[in-house]
């Protein structure tokens, strides 16, 4: 056990029971989100909280690997409607994954569980969602988090791998003193 176990702890959960999440745990995912770091302290951010069940099940008709029965999504979009365009056009892609990060720890640490579904870049996705959510042209659906409490288990991991580091030199390994548990 660390303290970086709620890391570790945070996985993909695919199965879930019928019980629906609390309005005071959504509030806690959508603060928990929007305390993101963000470029420029743009928070070129939209979330649409989706608990209609016409509306999930337009997300599982749509989503090839969006099939979750969750009583709750949450779409994920950029909005690029901003003044400061030149930056929220560049970065509100990584903006909304640190969101939506933030959201899938959150998730974990409430007892909850979630996936993070992709929608951009993949045009098809991108313009199904817009239309069934009916999102403006400005905003883009970056993804679509199903979440809900969790009727599966999985153990906490890390997926490190020395070969993914070098050490000041692209060609050098870096390599840790400290013993692997
Ligand atoms: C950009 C992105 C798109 C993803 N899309 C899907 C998806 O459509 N369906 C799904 O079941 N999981 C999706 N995932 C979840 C990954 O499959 C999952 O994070 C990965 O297998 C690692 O497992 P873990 O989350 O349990 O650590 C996506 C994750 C990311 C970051």
């Amino acid at each position: 056990m660390t303290d970086l176990d709620f890391i570790f702890s945070r996985r993909s959960i695919r199965r879930f029971t019928d019980e629906k999440v609390s309005e005071n745990h959504v509030k806690l995912l959508l603060e928990a989100a929007m305390a993101a770091p963000t470029a420029m302290n743009m928070r070129p951010w939209h979330f649409v909280v989706i608990d209609d069940p016409g509306k999930l099940a337009d997300l599982h008709r749509i989503l090839p690997f969006g099939k979750m029965q969750t009583p709750l999504a949450i779409s994920v979009c950029g909005n690029l409607g901003s003044a400061k365009k030149l930056v929220t056009e560049r970065f509100w892609v990584q903006d909304c994954s640190a969101a939506t990060e933030n959201l899938l720890l959150a998730a974990n640490a409430l007892g909850l569980g979630a996936v993070w579904c992709g929608v951009h870049p993949i045009n098809r996705l991108e313009s199904a969602i817009s239309s069934s959510l009916n999102l403006p042209s400005h905003v883009i659906p970056l993804n679509v988090v199903f979440i809900g409490h969790p009727a599966e288990k999985k153990p906490p991991r890390t997926q490190y791998d020395p070969a993914k580091i070098s050490h000041n030199l692209f060609e050098v390994r870096w390599e840790s003193s400290v013993d692997q548990d």
